[in-house]
Parts: structure tokens; sequence; C-alpha cells
């Protein structure tokens, strides 16, 4: 079995089917980006996924864990898979390390030393070990984000879910965020990525899946997806990205 498996997912927002029968599947240490125009359904898939969302039919199994919201609460659930959206979502009330802290010692019940030593190590390598006791608005956007991943990234997670996680910030900071993710790549960390970003995508991706209207209408490597989509609906949400020049959408050369 595939270490997460979404079969025949559908979602209902009253009248709006959001999501048409969603077949997936994500092995361990592969990294899948879903692209799509606005509206196709992108973030309601990942808000699914972590029980964020009530759904119609269908099921999402975890490898170990059985279907989700069935076999295993989505409370315990979200142990295993981590979310990180585009608006941070830190509590502005508590420092950084108590942000990362709060759910591995509330929910996890672990203690606080060796996750607290856990803590250290991400910060450290995110580059943010000395903004440890700040708060929230002393940070800027692209810090704040890096933190929410670390945050993330504390309750050791088994699959990451990141819903445009630098659509917010300035271009200056969007890179600092990104290398983290291609680092968490390269180490084997599975993810469920949507991104805008197409440069990044395609660096990141062991596989493209491309929504539209609430279904996956092509699935393709990086490469294949990018030189030679096969729908006309791929092929028209390239042409309006202007995707002709490779590269030439992101910060040139991460
Ligand atoms: N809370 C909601 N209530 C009603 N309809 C919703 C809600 N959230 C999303 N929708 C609808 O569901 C569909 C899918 O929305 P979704 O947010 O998943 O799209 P998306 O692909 O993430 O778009 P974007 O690229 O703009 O973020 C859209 O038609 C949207 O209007
Ligand atoms: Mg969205």
């Amino acid at each position: 079995m595939a270490l997460l498996e979404i079969n025949q997912l559908v979602k209902h927002y009253g009248e709006t089917v959001a999501l048409k029968g969603i077949n997936l599947s994500l092995k361990k240490g592969e990294v899948v980006v879903i692209l799509g125009p606005s509206g196709c359904g992108k973030s309601t898939l990942l808000r699914c996924v972590n029980g964020l969302e009530e759904i119609k039919s269908g099921q999402i199994l975890l490898e170990h864990s059985g279907q989700l919201g069935k076999d295993i609460s989505w409370v315990n659930a979200r142990q295993h898979i981590g979310m990180v959206f585009q608006s941070y979502e830190l509590f502005s009330h508590l420092s950084v390390i108590d942000n990362i802290l709060l759910g591995p010692l509330k929910v996890q019940k672990r203690q606080r030393a060796e996750v607290e030593a856990q803590a250290d190590e991400l910060l450290k390598r995110v580059g943010l070990f000395d903004r440890k006791n700040a708060f929230p608005r002393e940070l800027s956007g692209g810090q704040k984000q890096r933190i929410a991943i670390v945050r993330s990234l504390c309750m050791n997670p088994e699959i990451l879910l990141l819903d445009e996680i630098t659509a917010a910030l300035d271009p200056e900071m969007v890179r600092e965020v990104l290398d983290v993710v291609l680092s968490l790549a390269r180490e084997g960390m599975t993810m469920l990525i949507v991104t805008h970003e197409m440069t990044f995508a395609k660096q990141v991706a062991d596989r493209i899946i491309f929504m539209d209207k609430g279904e996956i209408i092509e699935q393709a490597t990086p490469d294949n997806f990018f030189t030679n989509p096969t729908s006309d609906r791929a092929k028209a949400f390239l042409n309006i990205l202007n995707y002709d020049i490779p590269g030439a959408s992101f910060a040139d050369n991460i």
C-alpha cells in the first residue's frame, strides 16, 4: 500500500461540487505538486486530507492507521499529517518556541526537554535559532513561514501538506522558504504541495498533478508536464502563465 491513498473523494459545498471523485496515492518519500487554475479544488483537497472539511463520500487511507476519521480519529490523524497554510496561523500571544512546543507538549504529551532539543535543531536548520524567544509580530513573513514549517515538523509528521505557503510573501522572502522545502524533499519527506511557483514545482516534484473543476486531468513527471502537456486544459493553463521559457517564472537559479 502507498503511504497515503485517496479513493473516490467527493466534496460538496452546498450546490458546489468542489471535488468530483479524486483518486490519488502518495508513496513514502514522494513529493507531489498539485497545479491548476483558481477554484479547481486544490486547497479543498488538502483540507480534506487534513480533516478540515466534511467529505461527501470516498476514503482517505494512511498506511498502518487505516481510514482517516474512521479507523483513526482526525485529531490523531493530524499528528501524522502536518499542514502549513499561506497565512502561517501562528499564535500571536505565544513566542516562537511556545508556538512550536504547543502541539508536541499538549497533544502528544511529550517531554519538554526532548521536544525543545528537537525544536532547537530545527530552528538552527532554518536559520532562526536566534529568534527563538521572539513573538510573531517581530518576524518577517518569510521568518514566520519558516517557523510554521518548524512547528509542523516538530510533530514528526509522516506527510506534510503545503498550501501556497509563499503566496503572501514578498518576492525576496519566497526563496528562503522554498529552500527549506527543497531540503526537506531531498531528505525524503513525503509532501503534497500546492504552489504557483512553477520553477520550484519543477524542481521539487516527483510527480505533477494537474486539476481542473474538481478533477484530476493529468498526471506526469515535471519534465513531461512542462514540456509536453497532453490535455488542452493543461496547455491553456501553462499558456496563461506564459510558461514558454523554462525557469522564467521564479527566482532564477534555485
Ligand atoms: N468554504 C467554502 N464554502 C463554499 N464554497 C467553497 C468554500 N471553499 C471553497 N469553495 C469553492 O470550492 C471550489 C474549490 O475551491 P478551492 O479553494 O479548493 O480552490 P483552489 O484550487 O484552492 O483555488 P485557489 O488557487 O484560488 O486557491 C471553488 O469553487 C470555491 O468557490
Ligand atoms: Mg487554494
